[in-house]
Order: structure tokens, then sequence, then C-alpha cells
């Protein structure tokens, strides 16, 4: 099993290294190749992406990834920009399908912004499309305006485009997601205003009757924005586009109150996968050895699931990671009065001997 290890930038490298630890332990034969990218990525080969890179990532069975950008490329072109690290691979591995989870964790229910009734318990998964959308959409750029009351003058433009395929192949995996969990299932458009969400709706439609078990329904973007933060336990799978699922992740993110928790996967169509937390590269507390690792320890967890067959494996990490915050164990992000405050190789430590204390896979 050949993992491509690439950390990127920010806190990327203290964040990967705690992760790859763990895996270490496990007692597995895993082969782990290093690359750079994102900014690290440009500054090793001159390209967020290098050749060398994405080869790696092809080859591999799975990649854990860090996190990319720093506001010191904020000045390139956007070709070179650290973030095109990420939109490359999952362009180029054609990873469409993207899991990211929002648990309220018990013992950090006290973390989040929200009334701790409104949180606690919380556990929805939002399906995010990755592949499509106005993120990608042919023709973009700025241009003389061709038409409209401004015709002539300079405009910006975007293509926001869904083909049936694309929404089908998002579709049945959101279905199968919800089938493993509360059966329910929530597709998210703006389908009174745009006709690529009307169609997209339309598809979901054809393809519940495949999932007779599993209720669909359906939800203006605006208004999940609103449910999310007025009662989010009413949802189970979220299933959306592109461009919402980026803004509704991280608000789904942030009601957990611990958003350097939470772990994500995105998927080709064999599961093989690239995993990696769902918060950024903070590089405001990079170098300092204060981030949180536990999003990636899990994204490490995840990829042992979906992509390397090893379930058993992956309930081991997540068993030890609870462990962790059962003895009280923080990071800054997530203390709470009464709580140990640990830095970033404390707590991977400290997951470390969870799992060598723990039970073992039979
Ligand atoms: C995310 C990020 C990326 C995105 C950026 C870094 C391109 O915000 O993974 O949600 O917009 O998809
Ligand atoms: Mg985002």
């Amino acid at each position: 099993m050949k993992i491509a290890v690439l950390p990127g930038d920010g806190i990327g490298p203290e964040i990967v290294k705690e992760a790859v630890k763990v895996l270490n332990v496990l007692g597995e034969k895993f082969e782990l190749e290093e690359a750079p990218v994102g900014g690290a990525g440009y500054e090793a080969k001159g390209h967020p992406l290098p050749d060398s890179t994405l080869a790696l990532a092809k080859e591999a069975d799975a990649i854990l990834f860090g996190a990319v950008g720093d506001w010191k490329y904020d000045k390139l072109e956007r070709a070179l920009r650290p973030e095109q690290a990420i939109l490359g691979l999952r362009k180029h591995l054609q990873l469409f399908a993207n899991f990211r989870p929002a648990i309220c964790y018990p013992q950090l229910t006290g973390a989040s912004s929200l009334k701790e009734e409104i949180v606690s318990g919380l556990d929805i998964l939002i399906v995010r499309e990755l592949n499509g959308d106005i993120y990608f959409g042919a023709p973009r750029g700025v241009r003389e305006a061709p038409d409209g009351l401004f015709a002539g003058s300079k405009e910006g433009f975007d293509t926001m485009r869904y083909s049936e395929p694309e929404v089908r192949r998002i579709a049945h995996v959101a279905f199968q997601a919800a089938q493993k969990r509360g059966k329910k299932l929530t597709s998210v458009d703006k389908a009174n205003v745009l006709e690529t969400s009307q169609f997209w709706k339309d598809v979901m439609i054809d393809v519940s009757k495949e999932y007779a078990d599993v209720e669909l329904s359906h939800m203006y973007v605006d208004n999940a924005a609103m449910q999310l933060v007025k009662a989010p336990k009413s949802f189970d799978v979220i299933v959306t586009g592109n461009m919402f699922g980026d803004i509704l992740s991280d608000e789904a993110a942030m009601l957990t109150g611990s958003i350097g928790m939470l772990p994500s996967a995105s998927l080709d169509k064999n599961n093989k996968g690239l995993y990696e937390p769902s918060h950024g590269s903070a590089p405001d507390i990079a170098g300092k050895g204060v981030a949180n690792p536990l999003a990636t320890i899990l994204s490490a967890a995840m990829m042992l699931r979906y992509s390397l067959n090893k379930a058993d494996q992956a309930d081991r990490i997540e068993n030890a990671v609870r462990k962790v915050l059962e003895q009280g164990y923080r990071t800054g992000d997530i203390l709470t009065p009464g709580c140990k405050q640990v830095g970033t190789v404390a707590m991977g430590d400290a997951v470390v001997a969870a799992l060598r204390n723990g039970p073992r896979p039979g």
C-alpha cells in the first residue's frame, strides 16, 4: 500500500508528521513517499503542483494531504498560487466526491459558538461535488461585455454548468452514503433562480427512484445556510454542488466549534482518495507547535477505511482520538477550562499512547 504524503504549507508539515507517526505504529506495511505541494512545490520546483508530485499522487493508492496556502504567495499569478495544487489534484485524479463530516464530539460541545442543545450530538455529512460547477466551468475570464446594460465595458465572468453524468455520479455516492447512515438526503440547490440547479434537482429526483429506502428532500441554499445554524441536527446527509458545498461545509464545520477536529475525503469512482483536514494552512500559527493534528490523524483514519480497506485500523485510530479527548488533552483551539493544554507533538504522542494501550484488531 503506497501512500503519497503531501504536507504542503503553513501548519501542513507539523500536522502531517503526527498523522504519519500514528500510521507507523499500526503494525501495517505502508510505503510512504513525500513530495512538495502548494507554496512548497513552488519553492522547490517552480509550480504548486510539480509534475513529479502529480505522478506520485497518480501512482499511489491514497494521498495524505496537509494544507496549502500562505499570504506570501498572494501576489503570484493565479496559475502559480498554492490553491491550484489542490484544484489540480482534484481535477487530474477525478476526485469528484468530497465527504465532509461535521461531528460535535460530546467532550467539545462547549467549544461551539452555538448553544449546547443545538449542537450536542451533531453528526452530519456534507457530500460536495468537486470536479464541476463554476469552479471549473468554461468559458471564464475578463472580456468586453458583449451585451446587457453595460455592453462594451470590461467584465469578469465564470460559467456554472453541470452535465448529467456528473450529477448522476455524485447523486449515487450521496444516496449510498445516506443508506449507511440515517437514510435522509437533502439536496441543496438554487433551483428558484438557476437553470443548472433546476437540472441538478431533476437528476437527483430521477436517481432517487433507485434508492427507495432513502428519503430525498430539496432545499434552497440560502435556506440551508439558515437551517444549519437554526437546527443543524435536522440534517443527515447533504449533497450539493462545488460552490455551495464550499460555503456550507465551512459553516457546518464551525458549528462543531472545532474545525481542527474535522477530516475530509475526496474520492474517485474507484474509492482512491485524497485525505486532508477540513481546516486550512493557518500560516499565523505555523511552526509554533500549537496546531491541532487531530483532523489530519482522523483523515488518515478515513483513508484506511475508504481507500485501503482497513476499517478495523480506522476504528482503532478513531477510538484512540476519543480516548485522548476523554483524558482531557486539548490543543489551544479546543481548550475549555479544566483540560490539559498540549501542543501538536504531545497530542500526536497521546494518540500513539492510546493506540498502544487500546485493543488491537483481531
Ligand atoms: C476547500 C478550499 C478550496 C476550495 C480552495 C483552497 C481552493 O476552500 O477545500 O474548501 O475552494 O475548494
Ligand atoms: Mg473551502
